[in-house]
C-alpha cells in the first residue's frame, strides 16, 4: 500500500448488534482552527447517489464544506474537491460509481492539485475499498457514513500531506446532533428521525453500511421541524430506512405514532415518512395519520415479494397475508391513500409460481407506484451464499412483466383523477416547459399545471384535465 493514513472498513465488526447505549452527541462535531479556512478561493463539486438518507448526509456535507470556506461548483472541470457520496444497494449503483471515477481521472492531469473523495456507503464495504486501493489511485480520500463529522480533519490532513486516507469506521454509530446543514431544498426538507437499520433482511447491505437502528432524541426532532417551519418550510419528510420502529431503543412504547402526532401537531402544511416496514406498521400509526389532515396520504410500504416463502427467506418477518390485511386495514381508514413499494425479483430460487404470487400482489393492491429490482448478490450478506438457480434472461423477463402490470395500475389509478380537483405544492417550473408548473399533489402525484401568478412553495388548488404515464396535467383553480 502507498504511504497514507488508513483505517479500513470491516465486515465482521460491522455485523456486531451490541446492547450498548446510543451516544447522542450535541458538542461532538468541530471544526479545527487550521480547517477553518482551508476552502477559500476553493471549489468543490459533490455528487450523490442513493436514497435519501445519501441525499440528507450530502446536506450536511455541503454545510461542512462551506462552513470551511468552499463554495460549490456544478462543474467537475473548475473543482479543487470532487466528492462522490456513494450507494452499495445494488451492483449497478456501484458500477455507476466506478464508471464515473474512471471518467473523472483524467481531470487530475490538468489539476495535479485536485483531490478525489468518495464517501456513502460503497466506502463501508471491505471489498469495495481494496479494490479502491488497488485499482484506482486516483482516489485520494475514502470516509464512511459514520465519519462524515471528520471531514474538515480528513481534508485538511490529505491535503497537507499530499497522501492517501482512508478512514472508515465499521461500528453501530452515534446520534450526532451538532452537524452543519446546507439544505437543498426551499420549500422541503428532510428530517432524519433515526438512522441505521436492524432488520438484516438477508439480501440487503444497508444494515452492514449504516450501523444500528438508533433514534433522535423526540424534542432535538421537534425542535429541528419548529425552526423549519418558522423559515417557511412546507413540507417535511421524516427519514429512517424503517421508521415505524422509531424510539424503540430509546424504550418509548409507539414511538413512531406518538413522534407522527407530535410533529403534525407543531403545523407545518405537510408531513410525509418514509421508509415504512409492514412489519411495525401499528393500527395506531394508523390512526394519527388518519386524524391529520397535514399528514400526507401516501404510504410507502415495501412488499418484495407477493409470495409468503420467499418473505421468510428473505426474512421480511411478515406473510402474504399479514401484508394484505395490513394494506386493508391502512384503505379501510385512510380510503383516498396512495400506495408505493419496492419488490425485487429472481431472488434465489424463486419460482414462476412463487414470482405470480408477486404479480397477485400487485393485482391486490393496485400500487400507484412500484420501484422493481432485479436482485443483486451483495458481499457479506446471507442472500449471497446461496446457490441460485434462476438464470438471468428469466429474472430479465420477469422485470418486464411485473413492470407491465405495474405500469397498467399506475396509469388507471392515474385517470380517477381527471376532472378532480388536487392540492399541489408548487415546485417551479417545469423542466420541459417553461409555461408550465410542476409539483406534487397531497397523494404524491407529479403534477404539471398552468396558471397565473404561481410562486414556488404556494399550495394551489388544481383541477386534473389529462394523464401522463408518470404524471397528470391540470389548470390551476382561480382562488
Ligand atoms: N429500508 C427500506 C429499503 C432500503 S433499500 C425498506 O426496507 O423498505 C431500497 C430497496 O432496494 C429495497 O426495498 C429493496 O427492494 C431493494 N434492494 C435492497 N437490497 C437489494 C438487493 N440486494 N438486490 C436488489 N434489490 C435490493
Ligand atoms: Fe435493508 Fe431490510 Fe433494513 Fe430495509 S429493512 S434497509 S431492506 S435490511
Ligand atoms: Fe444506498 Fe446506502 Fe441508501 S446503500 S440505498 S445509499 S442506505
Amino acid at each position: 500500500m502507498p504511504k497514507g493514513n488508513y483505517q479500513l472498513p470491516s465486515l465482521k465488526d460491522a455485523k456486531i448488534r451490541t446492547r450498548e447505549a446510543v451516544k447522542i452527541e450535541h458538542t461532538l462535531f468541530k471544526l479545527p482552527e487550521t480547517t477553518r479556512n482551508l476552502g477559500v478561493g476553493r471549489k468543490f463539486y459533490l455528487r450523490t447517489y442513493g436514497c435519501q438518507a445519501n441525499e440528507r448526509d450530502s446536506e450536511t456535507i455541503v454545510g461542512i464544506l462551506v462552513a470551511m470556506g468552499f463554495s460549490q461548483t456544478q462543474n467537475e472541470e473548475d473543482a479543487d474537491f470532487i466528492l462522490l457520496n456513494t450507494c452499495a444497494v445494488r451492483k449497478n449503483a456501484e458500477d455507476k460509481v466506478l464508471g464515473e471515477l474512471g471518467m473523472l481521472k483524467k481531470l487530475k492531469t490538468s489539476n495535479p492539485d485536485l483531490i478525489f473523495g468518495l464517501c456513502g456507503c460503497m466506502a463501508q464495504e471491505e471489498e469495495i475499498v481494496q479494490l479502491l486501493l488497488k485499482k484506482y489511485p486516483q482516489v485520494d480520500l475514502i470516509f464512511g457514513t459514520h465519519n462524515i463529522h471528520r471531514l474538515p480533519e480528513l481534508l485538511y490532513q490529505t491535503m497537507m500531506s499530499k497522501e492517501r486516507t482512508v478512514e472508515v469506521y465499521s461500528k453501530e454509530g452515534d446520534v450526532i446532533e451538532n452537524l452543519p446543514v446546507k439544505r437543498f431544498g426551499k420549500h422541503k426538507a428532510w428530517v432524519n428521525i433515526m438512522y441505521g437499520c436492524d432488520k438484516f433482511c438477508t439480501y440487503c447491505i444497508v444494515p452492514y453500511t449504516r450501523g444500528k437502528e438508533r433514534s433522535r432524541l423526540m424534542n432535538d426532532i421537534l425542535i429541528e421541524i419548529q425552526e423549519l417551519k418558522d423559515q417557511g418550510y412546507k413540507e417535511v419528510t421524516l427519514l429512517g430506512q424503517n421508521v415505524n420502529a422509531y424510539g424503540k431503543d430509546l424504550g418509548i412504547e409507539s414511538g413512531f405514532a406518538t413522534l407522527l402526532d407530535e410533529v403534525a401537531k407543531i403545523g407545518i402544511p405537510r408531513v410525509r415518512f418514509t421508509t415504512s416496514h409492514p412489519w411495525d406498521f401499528t393500527d395506531q400509526m394508523i390512526d394519527v395519520i388518519a386524524k391529520h389532515d397535514n399528514v400526507m396520504p401516501a404510504i410507502h410500504l415495501p412488499v418484495q415479494s407477493g409470495n409468503s416463502d420467499m418473505l421468510k427467506i428473505m426474512g421480511r418477518r411478515y406473510t402474504s397475508e399479514e401484508y394484505r390485511s395490513l394494506y386493508d386495514r391502512i384503505i379501510t381508514k385512510i380510503p383516498n391513500c396512495t400506495f408505493s413499494t419496492d419488490i425485487i425479483v429472481g431472488f434465489p430460487n424463486e419460482t414462476e409460481e412463487q414470482f405470480q404470487d408477486t404479480l397477485d400482489m400487485v393485482d391486490y393492491c393496485k400500487y400507484d407506484l412500484a420501484y422493481t429490482f432485479i436482485y443483486s448478490p451483495r458481499e457479506g450478506t446471507p442472500a449471497a451464499n446461496m446457490i441460485d438457480n434462476v438464470p438471468a434472461d428469466v429474472k430479465s423477463e420477469r422485470l418486464q412483466r411485473l413492470n407491465e402490470k405495474v405500469g397498467q395500475y399506475s396509469n388507471m389509478n392515474n385517470q380517477k383523477y381527471v376532472g378532480k380537483e388536487v392540492k399541489v405544492l408548487v415546485d417551479g417550473l417545469s423542466k420541459k416547459n417553461d409555461q408550465v408548473y410542476s409539483g406534487y399533489s397531497e397523494e404524491n402525484k407529479l403534477i404539471n399545471f398552468t396558471g397565473e401568478n404561481i410562486h414556488e412553495g404556494d399550495i394551489v388548488r388544481v383541477k386534473i384535465t389529462d394523464v401522463k404515464s408518470w404524471s397528470l396535467n391540470g389548470e390551476a383553480i382561480e382562488e
